[in-house]
């Protein structure tokens, strides 16, 4: 048997462990030429032996940033988030929420009457300039948004209790105050790293001076998510996100919070599992189109996990690696067109179409008509391999992150079995066709004694602020 050969078995039989669909994906493709692909793609093949290696280096991870003296250097942050409880169901009344996370800005007008939430949201652009402008630009933008929705609502005159889904990393110092510690998917405000996002807030509301807001309770994207699940089912306590970027928070015992004074119950943390990696120790895995991922985004060294996964990358990573087997001639008759050359044609949406079982060939052919590119039959489906292999070790990591967070709160109660439930959202989990499957199929694997349900947010994350705000008015009372 050739080299080739046994290569290109070796590489179907990590397709069929991937999943069923995987080895279909392999259709079509004369042997030689995946042989030569499969080489390009082995790296990104994750094996669950080497899933369990790196859930074990997460786990050292999150226990390193939970250390009251090990926290500061840590890459993955573990930051309280002074949330201390979940709804319970009788939260009643009207709030507001806003959340800004990616490139949309959504406000929200939330009636919570007899469990029933009557929502009403708009959606406002963030324009790129001011995505990497000053941040009093940003937050008067913001209270500009806010004051149109109010207008529009009628509800200008009322002093409404705020959630506010912010979702980057924040050193929370009490529920409505919260310390930036970085941009991140693509954000670059001048003046915010370092400042209580709040107080940016609630100034730029005062320069207006048109409007007033009553008390406010700070989240990030991954509580929201959690909150809104768990006004329906009391048990979730886990949120995750897996959209532009990617993290989870869950219920941590307050007595391993030990940066927060005080031993009993619980504490909501948001790992910020997106920064794992930052020190190095994913190296192994790093394949060299992850490096230029890297290299080129605004934040080089910074969110190496998340960069793996989420779909602010992902396509772009898909890109480099069409890129470098038409350098080796194993695509498009050899032959780059400008707009492949180019950084982010590639989009992730791209990916969950073409990876659709009935008309995702079609629809390859398509997205590389419209990138310029002289393809056939073959092409297409080389490209839809790369698209299945990238898409998948995406959702193995999200896999063993997740089951990392699902052992630790299992091994914290002392229980031999844990029933859990995470509440998920972002749109690279909802609209890829199969990567929910993989995910939740891998997290059975890699945490064998936890029993997690997966519930899909909703409505946005924006809902779970609101309900953080009517939970945080609740426990004043
Ligand atoms: C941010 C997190 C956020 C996640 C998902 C990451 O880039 O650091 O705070 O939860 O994206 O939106």
């Amino acid at each position: 048997m050739s080299n080739a050969e046994t290569n290109s078995e070796s590489f179907v039989e990590m397709a069929r462990m991937n999943d069923d669909t995987a080895t279909l994906r392999l259709d079509g493709i004369p042997a030689d030429t995946l042989s030569k692909v499969q080489k390009y793609l082995e790296n990104f093949q994750l094996s669950l032996e080497k899933l369990q290696i790196i859930s074990a280096r997460l786990r050292k991870d999150m226990i390193r940033g939970l250390g009251k003296h090990t926290h500061h250097s840590a890459s993955v942050k573990m930051l309280p988030t002074f949330v201390r409880a979940t709804p319970d169901g009788t939260e009643k009344g009207d709030f507001l929420a806003l959340d800004l996370g990616g490139t949309n800005f959504r406000v929200l007008h939330v009636r919570v009457v007899e469990e029933e939430q009557k929502v009403l949201k708009m959606d406002y652009t963030i324009p790129q300039k001011i995505m990497v402008g000053p941040g009093e630009q940003l937050f008067d933008h913001i209270a500009a948004c806010l004051s149109k929705f109010l207008d529009l609502e009628n509800l200008k005159g009322q002093t409404l209790p705020l959630g506010f889904t912010f979702s980057f990393p924040c050193e929370q110092k009490e529920i409505d105050k919260s310390i930036l510690i970085r941009w991140t998917k693509g954000f670059d405000c001048s003046g915010v790293e370092g400042q209580d996002v709040v107080r940016l807030l609630k100034e730029a509301i005062r320069r207006r001076g048109d409007y007033e807001i009553g008390t406010v309770a700070m989240v990030n994207d991954t509580v929201g998510t959690m909150m809104s699940c768990g006004y329906k089912d009391q048990s979730c306590e886990i949120g995750m996100i897996i959209g532009t970027g990617t993290n989870a928070c869950y219920m941590e015992e307050m007595k391993n919070v030990t940066r927060v004074e005080g031993e009993d119950g619980r504490m909501c943390i948001n790992t910020e599992w997106g920064g794992f990696g930052d020190d190095g120790s994913l190296k192994d895995i790093l394949t060299e189109f992850d490096e230029v991922v890297d290299k080129t985004s605004i934040n080089p060294g910074v969110h190496t996990f998340e960069k793996m996964i989420s779909g602010m990358y992902l396509g772009e990573i898909v890109r480099l690696v069409l890129v470098r087997l038409t350098e080796d001639k194993l695509l498009f008759k050899g032959k780059a067109s400008a707009a492949l050359l180019t950084q982010g044609t590639f989009e992730t949406k791209f990916i969950s179409e073409i990876e659709e079982e009935d008309t995702g060939l079609e629809t390859a052919k398509k997205i590389l008509t419209e990138l310029d590119l002289d393809w056939d039959s073959v092409d297409a489906r080389v490209v839809r391999l790369v698209c299945d292999t990238v898409s998948s070790r995406s959702a193995r990591l999200c896999a063993a992150a997740l089951a990392t967070i699902a052992n630790h709160i299992r091994v914290n109660r002392g229980l031999d079995h844990l029933e859990t439930t995470v509440g998920v959202d972002g749109a690279v989990y909802r609209k890829h066709p199969n990567f929910s499957d993989e995910l939740q199929a891998m997290t059975r694997l890699l945490a064998p004694k936890c029993d997690v349900t997966f519930i899909l947010s909703e409505d946005v994350s924006g809902k779970g602020a609101a309900m953080m705000a009517a939970v945080a008015q609740r426990l004043a009372l």
